[in-house]
């Protein structure tokens, strides 16, 4: 179940964003925290003007909420909204049983709040909130709670790739609790926010536009990972990084899974340990991943099989499970191959000027090569392009003398990552004078358009941007990571 965190100041803004996310979610969560004070004492008529369950929740502001009210007055205000005809009613795993006694002008003796909830069918959620960690003692916790027939929640914050194994394990570890909730908050935590049944959670929250740290919009959640879809038999793939949130990757791969329903996700994982990363790997029973930097070089020990290209760059940007083997490919060298084949084919690109030595500039370098082109790597650190130039049989040269190649080359590949925030404004070559024959190649694909893109454009030269490359890539790992062909009808948005 996909839950919509309801963060309107009103009812009526509260129904709106009901109504607007109502295809993505089966439950919503009404936080009388974030409503006005007049608009909280009419909260209890809000569960019958909507379609779907609601949990009715009144968070402090130790515990992430907004709620300034004394502890007394806030408890109070919770039994009086509870009235309403409420799926769920969240208390805070630490409030006492006696704090939970209230009287009541229509009763004779104090109300018992929780005996009134249960006996009308209302389900108690126990929540805890850490922001700090994921406790060690996380499972007990979880255990206790569910021991007085109240559902579990907790909300706890992953610092690491073990934390997040940690709440995976969770599945494992109280696979006899049917019903609680587990939330990886900030940004480690995406991952279990997606996968929130492979952690054994009921359900995972989400927001209707910006939300807590690390929580995703219903949209998203719903149409782009398909995260209440999933289910036993679901293929799990995704991207590694540190970071990763910015990668396109997961608009390529989804998409293409669905189109050709084949029932798999594919996942941002922020990955601080490449080890601890292969871990969970295993536990997830992953099927196969990108990555991206900076890992591409430090998967490479836990791979059983590498290809020559992944050898000669010292980079692999796929892996994926072959008979119980992760095997590591490289599908950047093909990808930037695809746009360009043809004129290498035809002999219509010899020579290559190449600006950059560093991690992509390896692929781009090596994949030349090997297909007979004659290459240059120009640098800012001289002794950088040096060393490429060594390895891969090719010439180099300093930055400053980029002009001696105007009109020299019939491809100029740019590789440095000038021309992307915060060097939005910035070319690496800017005094090089393009002759408008030769073909461009700007690896950069955010912004679409650098400053290096729009003087070749304007020169006339047939240019190519960074999208092409990324999708092409991207259309190869899906065909490592399922054995079909991407499917050419989906067009991906990066
Ligand atoms: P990637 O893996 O994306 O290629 P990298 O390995 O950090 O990233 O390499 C960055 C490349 O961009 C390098 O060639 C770098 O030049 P240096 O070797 O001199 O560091 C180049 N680069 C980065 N910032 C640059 C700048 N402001 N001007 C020119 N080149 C720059």
């Amino acid at each position: 179940m996909l839950c919509l965190t309801l963060t309107g100041s009103t009812l009526e803004e509260n129904r709106a964003l009901v109504q607007q996310n109502r295809k993505w979610i089966s439950l919503a969560e009404l936080r009388l925290d974030y409503l006005q004070a007049d608009e909280q004492k009419i909260a209890s008529s809000f569960p019958s003007t909507v379609d779907i369950p609601v949990i009715l929740t009144l968070r402090r502001q130790s515990d992430g909420g907004k709620c300034t009210l004394s502890e007394k007055q806030r408890l109070q205000t919770l039994y009086e909204s509870a009235k309403g005809d409420f799926a769920f009613v969240d208390i805070e795993e630490d409030v006492k049983k006696s704090d939970l006694k209230f009287k009541d002008p229509l009763f004779e003796n104090k109300v018992d709040f929780e005996l009134s909830l249960r006996q009308r069918g209302v389900r108690i959620i126990r929540s805890f909130h850490d922001f700090t960690c994921v406790p060690a003692d996380i499972y007990g916790r979880i255990s206790k709670l569910a021991a007085k027939g109240d559902i579990p929640k907790v909300a706890v914050t992953p610092k690491s790739m073990i934390d997040v194994i940690a709440l995976f394990r969770a599945q494992q570890e109280l696979s006899s609790i049917k019903e609680k909730i587990i939330i990886g908050m900030g940004e480690f935590g995406v991952c279990t926010r997606i996968l929130y049944k492979k952690c054994g959670s009921m359900l995972s929250f989400c927001s209707a536009g910006e939300g807590a740290p690390g929580q995703l919009s219903a949209q998203v959640m719903s149409e782009l990972y398909r995260a209440d879809k999933l289910d036993e038999k679901t293929h799990v793939f995704g991207i590694i990084g540190n970071p990763v949130y910015h990668t396109a990757s997961p608009r390529i791969h989804n998409p293409g899974f669905e189109a050709i329903h084949y029932n798999a996700v594919y996942v941002p994982f922020l990955v601080d340990s490449v080890r601890a990363f292969f871990k969970l790997a295993e536990m997830l029973q992953i099927h196969g991943f990108s990555v991206t930097v900076p890992h591409k070089r430090n998967v490479q020990p836990y791979l059983g099989r590498i290809t020559r290209e992944v050898k000669q760059i010292g980079a692999c940007n796929t892996v994926t499970r072959i008979q119980n083997m992760w095997k590591g490919t490289n599908t950047d060298y093909y990808g930037f191959l695809a746009p360009i084949a043809d004129e290498i084919a035809q002999g219509s690109i010899r020579t290559a000027l190449v600006i950059g030595a560093g991690g992509a500039s390896r692929a781009v370098v090596w994949a030349l090569h090997n297909h007979g082109v004659k290459v240059t790597i120009i640098n800012r650190s001289v002794e950088h392009a040096k060393l490429l130039s060594d390895e891969t049989m090719s010439s180099f040269d300093s930055l400053e003398h980029c002009n001696r190649y105007s009109g020299a080359v019939d491809l100029v590949v740019q590789t440095t990552s000038v021309g992307m925030a915060p060097n939005l404004d910035e070319d690496p070559v800017p005094s090089f004078v393009f002759s408008g024959k030769e073909i461009v190649y700007e690896l950069v694909y955010q912004p679409k358009e650098t400053p290096f893109f729009r003087r070749a454009t304007q020169a006339g030269c047939h240019v190519i941007g960074g999208a092409q490359m990324l999708i092409e890539q991207g259309k190869l790992q899906f065909e490592s990571f399922t054995g079909y062909h991407y499917p050419h009808w989906v067009h991906p948005e990066i």
